[in-house]
C-alpha cells in the first residue's frame, strides 16, 4: 500500500520503530573514512594501456571507481536528477498509482528494500525500472512528470553505451578478448532504480540502503552532486564516497566477480542519511540476460584448478537474491564450488 512510502509524510520527528536497527548493527557514523576516496578513471585519456591498468587496479582492490570524460553529458546527467526529483516531490496520491511490493513488476515505486522479508525498514523509496529495450518499456512508465519519458530514455541511452565500454575495458583488463564479457552476458537486460532518501532526524540508527553487494553484472550510480550517503567496504572500514558532480560512480557486481573467477570483487556498499538534505540517487544496472550460463572462462580458473563458484544461471541466481535478507553474507558464497 502507497501509505508505506516515506515520501507520503512531509516530515518526521522522529524515527518509527520498524526503522531502528539493533544497536550492533547501526551505522557508526564517527568512525567512517571520509578523506579517503576511491579512484577516479580518465575515460578521456589517450593513453589506453593506463586506462586498463587503472580499470585492473580498481576492480580488483576496491571493486568501485568513478569515472569522468565518461560519455554521458553533464546536461543529461542534471536532468535525471531534476525530474527524479520532481517525481518524489508529486502529490502522495499521484506516486500511489506505481506503488507496488512485488519485486517481479518490471515498473513500481517501493519503499526500503523487500518489505515482505526484512525485518527493519530502510530509510528509502525508489522507483525501479526495466529500460531495456526502451521500445517495450517507456509506454509503461510514469507520465508524470510531463518529461520523464524522453529524459531518462536520453540517459539509459547514455548510461548504457557507457557500460560497454566499460565492460570492453574490463575484459582488456583481464587479459580476455576486448568482446567477451559482453559477449558471455548475452543479451543484457538493463534496470534502475530512482533512490529518493529523504531527511532523517535520527541518521545514526538507521540505513538509506543496508549493505549490500549488488547482484548484476555492473552497476552505474549517478549521485546526488550536493549530498553525500554512499559507502564502501574496503579493509574492514567504511569509506565515504564524496560525490564528484561531473563523476559517475561505477561497481563491480556479482556475476563479474563470479565470470573473473573472483578476481574482481563485487564489494560491500551502503548508503546512510542524515538529518539536514534529502538526498537521491540514480543506480542503472547491466543485467546478463535471464538465461546466461555464469562460469569464468579457462584462462582465469588455471590449470586443472576448480572455478570459485559452480556453473549457475542468471536466473537462478536473481531468485535466490530476492528471497534472502540484503546483508545475510555474500550471496556468491551460496553458489561456491
Ligand atoms: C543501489 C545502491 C547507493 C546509493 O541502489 O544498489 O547501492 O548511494 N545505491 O544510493
Ligand atoms: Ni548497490
Amino acid at each position: 500500500m502507497a501509505d508505506q512510502l516515506l515520501s507520503a509524510v512531509s516530515d518526521y520527528a522522529s524515527i518509527p520503530e520498524g526503522y531502528v536497527r539493533p544497536e550492533s548493527q547501526r551505522p557508526r557514523l564517527n568512525e567512517v573514512i571520509r578523506g579517503a576516496n576511491i579512484p577516479t578513471v580518465d575515460l578521456g585519456s589517450e593513453d589506453e594501456p593506463q586506462i586498463i591498468a587503472q580499470v585492473a587496479d580498481a576492480c580488483r582492490s576496491f571493486g568501485f571507481f568513478q569515472v569522468v570524460n565518461h560519455g554521458v553529458p553533464l546536461e543529461s546527467m542534471q536532468k535525471m536528477m531534476a525530474v527524479a526529483s520532481e517525481f518524489f516531490r508529486l502529490p502522495p496520491e499521484e506516486k500511489a498509482k506505481h506503488y507496488s511490493d512485488d519485486p517481479a513488476k518490471k515498473m513500481r515505486l517501493s519503499t526500503s528494500f523487500n518489505i515482505k522479508k526484512e525485518t527493519v525498514r530502510n530509510w528509502r523509496d525508489y522507483l525501479r525500472l526495466h529500460c531495456y529495450p526502451l521500445e517495450e518499456f517507456v509506454p509503461g512508465w510514469p507520465s508524470n512528470p510531463a518529461s520523464f519519458r524522453d529524459v531518462v530514455s536520453t540517459y539509459c541511452r547514455e548510461v548504457r553505451r557507457l557500460g560497454f565500454r566499460l565492460l570492453r575495458a574490463i575484459s582488456l583488463s583481464l587479459e580476455l578478448e576486448e568482446g567477451y564479457m559482453a559477449k558471455v552476458l548475452g543479451e543484457q537486460e538493463q534496470h534502475m532504480a530512482v533512490n529518493y532518501y529523504p531527511k532523517c532526524p535520527e541518521p545514526e540508527l538507521t540505513y538509506g540502503l543496508q549493505a549490500h553487494t549488488d547482484p548484476n553484472a555492473l552497476t552505474i550510480l549517478l549521485q546526488d552532486p550536493n549530498v553525500a550517503g554512499l559507502q564502501v567496504l574496503k579493509d574492514g572500514k567504511w569509506i565515504a564516497v564524496n560525490p564528484q558532480p561531473d563523476a559517475l560512480v561505477i561497481n563491480i557486481g556479482d556475476q563479474l566477480q563470479a565470470l573473473s573467477n573472483g578476481r574482481y570483487r563485487s564489494v560491500w556498499h551502503r548508503a546512510v542519511v542524515n538529518s539536514d538534505r534529502e538526498r537521491m540517487s540514480v543506480a542503472s544496472f547491466l543485467c546478463p540476460s535471464n538465461s546466461v550460463v555464469i562460469s569464468p572462462p579457462e584462462k582465469l580458473v588455471g590449470d586443472g584448478a576448480r572455478p570459485v563458484y559452480r556453473t549457475y544461471t542468471y536466473d537462478e541466481y536473481y531468485k535466490k537474491f530476492w528471497t534472502r535478507n540484503l546483508d545475510d553474507d555474500h550471496c556468491l558464497e551460496l553458489f561456491e564450488s
